[in-house]
């Protein structure tokens, strides 16, 4: 049996979480979120206020993750805490708790890859969702496209090359006139617009593109995001326009996920797709993945909401996977704002 704390602090999330190794088994022990609302009233997230946020939440965090298994820090094996990428002041605030904790009880330490645990995050409730599988990480700071052989081995396919599509969900929302974040809104809105009423170029999708072009697998969003402002603002009466718009943006960004995903399924022959990130939580975006791969054979994996989106039981099964592997970090971690998963190979 192996226990590892989980922490995370990135972005606006305060969150801690136990998992258990039992056997072949990883048990999900406990998990507690603190999503930071302060940062809608600002349409965007304030660093600053976010730093001081987690300073005040990441005890009582901490603790309640703890109370909830039953547990205490000395019947931990390893502390788990993200430290890359992320806001630095705000990484820093688990990194540096993570740091004093395993000092103080004599614990592993262990940092790791914010987008390694989303990768992980889906295997914590499907216990099938895990290798070899195409990856689509779909995030409001990241879109990747990868390819899993194994745990600990990414071959990067693609990226976008400006929005990450959680950004453009969000950017869309505030063209409409959503509160932040847009994305479950666009979503809802979208659900009532019709198809096609508005369509929107599919963005870095043609069907001659071929393997060896650099956006095969790329994405790009910003010029989706420049067409809905100018049909907002062409629109002679928005209040009716507002849901069609949503429902075109939605299908151009889906359509073209699904696209490129499938791309990657079929030349890297793989039974499975696993989805995550905030935007992991878009049904639509879920249905028609599954839609398109079932044509193929592939079985689609998406996260539960709360492990969709930022969460540190994500981060407590990365660091066991390192952990077990015989990782230890040293108490001088530092936190970075950018840096690549490890493991990550570069593109071919
Ligand atoms: O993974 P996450 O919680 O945080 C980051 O690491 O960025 O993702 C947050 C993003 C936001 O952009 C939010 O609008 C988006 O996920 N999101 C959605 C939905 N739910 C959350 N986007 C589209 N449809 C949704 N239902
Ligand atoms: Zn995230």
């Amino acid at each position: 049996m192996t226990l590892v704390l989980g922490i995370e602090t990135s972005c606006d999330e305060t969150s801690a979480s136990v998992v258990e190794r039992r056997g072949a088994e990883v048990v999900l022990r406990s998990l507690v979120i603190l999503s930071q609302d302060v940062h809608r009233i600002f349409g965007g997230v304030v660093p600053e206020i976010a730093s001081r946020a987690h300073l005040t939440s990441i005890v009582p965090m901490v603790q309640r993750a703890l109370g909830d298994a039953g547990l205490a820090p000395s019947d931990m094996d390893a502390v788990a805490v993200t430290h890359a990428p992320g806001l630095v002041g705000a990484l820093l605030v688990g990194v540096g708790y993570a740091k004093g904790l395993a000092a103080a009880s004599g614990k592993a330490l262990v940092g790791v890859h914010h987008m390694e645990g989303h990768l992980f995050a889906t295997s914590l409730d499907q216990p099938d969702a895990v290798p070899p599988f195409v990856a689509l990480l779909v995030s409001g700071g990241h879109t990747m496209l990868l390819d899993v052989p194994d745990w600990g081995t990414y071959h990067l396919l693609g990226t976008t090359r400006d929005d990450a599509a959680g950004e453009a969900f969000d950017k869309v929302g505030k063209l409409l006139g959503l509160p932040y974040p847009g994305g479950p809104h666009v979503e809802r809105l979208a659900a009532t617009g019709e198809p096609r009423r508005f369509r929107f170029t599919r963005p870095m999708l043609r069907r001659d593109q071929q393997p060896a072009d650099p956006d095969f697998y790329d994405v790009s969003f910003s010029g989706l995001k420049t067409a809905v402002r100018l049909a907002v603002q062409d629109s002679a009466n928005l209040a009716d326009d507002r849901a069609h718009i949503a429902r075109g943006f939605q299908d151009a960004l889906i359509d073209t996920l699904v696209a490129k995903t499938m791309r990657a399924v079929k030349r890297h022959n793989r039974p499975r797709i696993v989805l995550g990130g905030g935007v992991a939580c878009n049904t639509t975006l879920v249905r028609a993945m599954q839609a398109a791969a079932d044509s193929l054979g592939a079985r689609v994996f998406a996260p539960s909401p709360r492990l969709a989106t930022d969460n540190a039981a994500m981060i407590a099964r990365a660091g066991l996977f390192h952990f077990e592997r015989g990782v230890r970090d040293p108490l001088d971690l530092s936190a970075f704002a950018q840096r690549p998963i490890p493991g990550l190979q570069p593109r071919d």
